[in-house]
């Protein structure tokens, strides 16, 4: 890969430890993926941030890199395993908390946003149309190259960091054009009748369109919660981090429809369902917010718990972004959803907090949810809104 002379002068190590381990991991990815230069990037979006997954090994990896790397562009942190001010809520335990407060001080040091959330593009780090960045969370990667129209590899949490500290990323993968363009057609004749269809159709879809880029048809309309749920299930469960939907998403109209087609219809998305979900009725926890919620789910959410109780076997929780839930505080949906019994899990989410062993169940309105809720050995449920808030009241899937 070619290299600038002041690039050269990172690896060499003139910008300190930091610059040069980072330059390292971006010229050992680009001659692995062919790439032929470093391009700047407008933002990062780090993942690997809950010490349940990064253990000592990482921990000390970010210490190290703390030493003297400071961020060179606007770089955001995916959820961390526990909220960061109300985890003893959340039955958190101190030792977790101390590590994961050493994870969160290391990231701090590097300048680093503690955003800590998967949804950045809600809450600042948003990049323009066409815009090269680097970005590390699977659902975030697949909004930001989809629904925004930016352009992003699906990073590490490592090579992130790295393109944080130099400001560059290399130039490969969905970095270029010629690997952005559709492989195959997908015509939707299926209805999509409520929240959690969008995350049956991403497994469908992810399913039929595996390791491709899908051209998606027949969808009319589709609101923001919706994709974001979308973006998430259709790379979990298989595609690139890339799709286009027909005069939705801002680059359909640019690219040619493939003539490879498969259709999604009633029964795929019935199908998604059986695949999705276990036979369990005690649901112990009920977790809304993968991705994380918006303001707007937090407010369907206190309309649908106001005046209702928790099941005493079953807790709610409401994952979402620290800003959010801000504006939860300030409309008043924070103290509907507390007084009913919930609790709010800023920061953090079902797949990156220590829930192992602590719940057997889980019922939620998120395919991505569970699939990751399976890697903990809960048995899932995935229905709507209405369905999940049901569950939590009764404690019962019906
Ligand atoms: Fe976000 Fe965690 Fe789901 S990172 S997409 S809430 S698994």
């Amino acid at each position: 890969m070619y290299l600038t002379e002041k690039e050269q002068r990172m690896l060499n190590g003139d910008e300190g430890y930091a610059v040069k381990k980072s330059m390292e991991i971006l010229v050992a990815l680009g001659d692995i993926y062919g790439a032929e230069r470093l391009i700047k990037v407008g933002s990062v979006q780090v993942a690997g941030v809950s010490y349940h997954n990064l253990g000592d090994a990482g921990l000390e990896f970010l210490n190290e890199l703390a030493k003297d790397g400071r961020v060179k562009v606007l770089t955001t942190l995916n959820p961390a395993g526990m909220d960061l001010e109300n985890w003893k809520n959340l039955g958190i335990s101190e030792e977790f908390a101390e590590k994961q407060n050493m994870v969160i001080e290391a990231f701090e040091k590097m300048g680093i946003l503690i955003s800590c959330t998967c949804t950045p593009y809600l809450i600042g780090n948003l990049p323009r149309y066409g815009e090269h960045v680097a970005w590390s969370e699977s659902s975030a990667v697949t909004f930001a190259n989809s629904v925004i129209g930016a352009k992003t590899n699906r990073e590490g949490g490592p090579s992130a960091l790295a393109a944080a500290f130099v400001g560059k990323t290399p130039c490969y993968g969905l970095h270029l054009d010629e690997n952005r363009a559709p492989d195959i057609q997908v015509q939707v004749n299926a209805r999509l009748a409520k929240f959690s269809d969008w995350g049956a159709l991403g497994y469908s879809i992810g399913k039929k369109a595996e390791n491709k880029i899908p051209y998606i048809t027949g969808i009319k309309d589709a609101e923001v919660d919706e994709l974001k749920s979308f973006c998430a299930s259709v790379v979990t469960y298989g595609s690139k981090p890339l799709f286009y939907m027909q005069d939705i998403t801002p680059s359909s109209e640019k690219v040619q429809p493939p003539k490879d087609t498969v259709t999604i219809e009633d029964g795929d998305i019935r199908e998604a369902y059986e695949n999705i979900n276990d036979e369990v009725s005690d649901i112990e926890l009920v977790c809304i917010g993968c991705p994380h919620c918006s303001i707007k789910e937090i407010a369907e959410i206190a309309e649908l718990v106001r005046d209702r109780k928790i099941s005493p076997s079953t807790e709610f929780w409401v994952a979402t972004s620290r800003f959010a839930k801000q504006l939860a505080d300030k409309r008043g949906y924070t103290e509907v959803i507390e007084r009913a019994g919930g609790k709010f899990a800023c920061d953090t989410c079902m797949a990156v907090a220590p829930l192992k062993g602590r719940f057997k169940s889980v019922a939620t309105t998120s395919a991505k949810g569970c699939y990751y809720s399976r890697h903990n050995k809960m048995l899932t449920k995935m229905g709507s809104l209405e369905e999940c808030v049901e569950a939590a009241v009764t404690g019962k899937w019906s």
